[in-house]
């Protein structure tokens, strides 16, 4: 008798984990992600536009991930001509818990988009289809800028020459199919500072070029190891078995950029510039760049300096492991 109302217990147990387990499932696939469209309509005007080719191209690179790229070149310079077509794999061979494919950012992949529905997607990571997007594309700190910048790079996109590259749709391997709908944020915008105040405009900018997303070591799980952040050793693996680390670019004296002043950091990034300097050619087998430096390299020198004087204020941290160059 009591061993017959013990199992019913058991089963009962386990029909309301199932169910829990269920509805969780259901709960993330077909509730979440829930992020607003907010009421807005771009007005494109040259400075805009102006604004928008620069920050997508040199501070937030949009473009630099939306092209394609041509690995057999230092850095990956990308292909001319291929400008927001798409098409770049990112995918369990670099280490990733899916298959993303950057879009086609051109208006033959945004045409049928609201300026809201491209706002959304910048700087909350939900896509057309109130779909979740991975955070290859650093959605949670473009959510943290001036809507007067992504406004400008709305007005940009919308200016590129249409390409016309259907790009096929992301595939998350699971449990991140369920896990990557927790991962849009609500936006929450902010005001740019001036650039007279070198420190917050700095901290703006590196904000947005999310240099801390490579150059800060993470967890198996994924998250950024924040007691480390700018002290690089994150590890990418490469296409061709390679692997590359970040560096650390606190101003650590012995391992970081502490021994190099403002001129030199700008002229690190100067040193790039295609123009000047073309990119050399790199054996396949050889271990490639991630560092975006030709997109960098057209940055402003004002800007760069800024990101050096708010580089130089955070936290220094020692990290043999990962020494700059320099
Ligand atoms: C580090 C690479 C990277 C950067 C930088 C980047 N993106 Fe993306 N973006 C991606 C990838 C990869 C996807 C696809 C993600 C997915 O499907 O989950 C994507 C998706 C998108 C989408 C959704 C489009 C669709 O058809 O679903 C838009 C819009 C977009 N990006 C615009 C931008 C803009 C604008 C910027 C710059 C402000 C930017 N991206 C910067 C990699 C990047
Ligand atoms: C897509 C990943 C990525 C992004 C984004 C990125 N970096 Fe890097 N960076 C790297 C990697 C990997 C290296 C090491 C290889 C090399 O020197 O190119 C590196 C190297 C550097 C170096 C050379 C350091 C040395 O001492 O050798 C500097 C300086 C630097 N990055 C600064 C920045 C700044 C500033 C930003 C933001 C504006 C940034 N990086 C954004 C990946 C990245």
């Amino acid at each position: 008798m009591k061993k017959k109302r013990f199992l019913r217990v058991i089963v009962y147990i386990f029909v309301i984990l199932v169910l829990l387990i269920l509805s969780a499932g259901v709960y993330l696939k077909h509730y979440l992600p829930r992020i607003k469209l907010k009421e807005i309509q771009v007005q494109s005007t040259p400075e805009r536009v102006a604004r928008g080719n620069y920050l997508a191209n040199h501070v937030l690179v949009c473009i630099d991930c939306h092209s394609t790229r041509d690995w057999t070149k230092y850095s990956g310079p990308i292909t001319p001509g291929t400008e927001g077509m798409g098409g770049e794999v990112f995918d369990q061979s670099v280490g990733l818990p899916g298959k993303y494919i950057a879009t086609n950012i051109t208006p033959y992949g945004l045409s049928s988009w609201s300026d809201a529905e491209i706002y959304r997607a910048i700087t909350s990571g939900v896509g057309k289809d109130n779909n979740a997007l991975f955070p290859i594309m650093p959605y949670n700190a473009y959510g943290n800028l001036d809507d007067e910048d992504i406004f400008s790079i709305i007005a940009y996109l919308r200016t590129l020459a249409p390409i016309k590259n259907d790009v096929s749709a992301a595939k998350s391997d699971f449990p991140m199919n369920f896990i990557i709908n927790t991962m849009p944020k609500e936006a929450h915008p902010i005001k740019r500072p001036s650039p007279t105040n070198q420190l917050a405009y700095g901290e703006y900018l590196t904000r947005a070029a999310d240099c801390i997303d490579c150059h800060t070591p993470m967890t198996a799980k994924g998250e950024l190891i924040m007691d480390k952040a700018y002290a690089g050793g994150r590890k990418f693996p490469l296409r061709n078995g390679k692997t590359v680390t970040s560096t650390n670019i606190t101003f650590d004296e012995n391992t970081g950029l502490g021994k190099i002043d403002k001129a030199t950091f700008i002229s690190i990034f100067k040193g790039y510039d295609m123009a000047i300097n073309p990119p050399a050619s790199i054996a396949a087998t050889v271990t490639n760049t991630l560092m975006p430096w030709t997109m960098y390299a057209e940055m402003d020198t004002t800007d760069l300096a800024a990101i050096y004087t708010y580089l130089k204020s955070v936290r220094r941290i020692r990290n043999e492991a990962a020494n700059s160059k320099y």
